[in-house]
């Protein structure tokens, strides 16, 4: 099983740019830019990738952002993941990146937008990877700056594949940004959002019925509204479930009690992904093993989770049917 699912060929739709530093990269980056971060060692750093909930990681995930200084920096972090997706067979991926955190250090709008249209200009060259980025608004920061996000995103429309909404999420439903995210909709960009993740099934009411979400990041909560899971099976929205960050986030104690199985067993639209690699101590393939051998979900349940991911995509049809031809062909193989 393992083998198989290292080989696979695999589609990842939530990664966060930054969640793929390793401590050893922000550590060397920091230093090239003469950044001073906290921690005395880089052991030290490694040991502060510990958390109990999502406001302590997001915390330690702005470290991240600190110490990137130039679009070069970042188009480098996103080519360090890209080439972790070649050893991973990851074929076509959709990669969360904020604007908002460099806006607010000094930099323009398009510096995220550079960084990341160049890097996957390159990782299709160099690799043949596909996919495309996704900036979300910081919820925390309020709908005053999502909307002032938007402004400065609407002249890079065509360089995004949607807009999501992440970051602290108790306290802020979407339903605080439904004006911004009709004007998201009325300019042709998908929406997509963080919900249920943290907080409970409301939440993920309000990301369908308030700002109308053609993807939903997590969604494990769902579970706790029958309503709710009958709604999403029968419209089948996808829901990019992360194992290793509910784990490292406090949400279960461990991958055995993930909610995976049963989601997958009601026939939800899930598919597994990583989130923040670096920071909760594994990649899609590591996700994908720990989800195999620590639950029920068996070599059927990882394949139909493989095709979700690549029906659950943003990527034309005409790459859908190349990512499914390929996925079919290995597993006949
Ligand atoms: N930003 C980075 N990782 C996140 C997560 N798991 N939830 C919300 N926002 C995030
Ligand atoms: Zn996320």
């Amino acid at each position: 099983m393992k083998e198989f699912i290292e080989n696979m060929p695999k589609v990842e739709l939530h990664m966060h740019v930054e969640g793929s530093m390793e401590a050893e990269n922000l550590w060397k980056l920091a230093h090239k830019n003469h950044y001073e971060i906290e921690y005395n060692s880089i052991d030290e750093l490694k040991a502060a990738y510990q958390f109990n909930n999502l406001t302590e990681f997001i915390d330690m995930y702005m470290l991240g952002t600190r110490v990137i200084k130039s679009e070069q920096d970042l188009y480098d972090v996103c080519m360090t993941y890209f080439e972790k997706c070649v050893e991973q067979n990851i074929r076509h991926t959709e990669v969360h990146c904020d604007i908002r955190t460099y806006v607010d250090y000094g930099f323009p709008a398009d510096f995220v937008i550079n960084a990341l249209h160049a890097a996957f200009i390159d990782a299709e060259k160099r690799y043949g990877i596909t996919g495309g980025f996704m900036p979300c608004f910081i919820r925390h920061l309020g709908n005053e700056i999502a909307q002032k996000d938007l402004d400065l995103l609407l002249p890079f429309k065509d360089k995004i594949l949607a807009i999501g909404l992440s970051a602290v999420e108790v306290g802020f439903p979407p339903s605080l940004f439904k004006d911004t995210f009709k004007k998201v909709h009325d300019a042709g960009i998908k929406v997509i959002a963080h919900a249920g993740e943290e907080a409970p099934a409301d939440y993920i009411w309000s990301a369908i019925k308030d700002i109308n979400v053609a993807r939903i990041d997590h969604g494990i909560r769902c579970l706790e509204d029958e309503k709710l899971v009958n709604y999403l099976v029968e419209t089948q929205i996808p829901l990019t479930v992360c194992p290793y960050s509910n784990v490292a986030l406090k949400i279960f104690d461990n991958m055995s009690q993930h909610v995976l199985p049963i989601m997958l067993e009601k026939g939800l639209n899930v598919s597994i992904h990583s989130d923040d690699p670096a920071h909760f101590n594994g990649y899609l393939t590591e996700n994908m093993i720990s989800i195999a051998e620590n639950t029920s979900i068996d070599k059927a349940g990882i394949i139909k989770m493989a095709h979700n991911a690549i029906n659950g995509s943003f990527a034309s049809q005409k790459r859908k049917k190349e990512l499914s031809k390929e996925l079919v062909n290995y597993i006949k193989k």
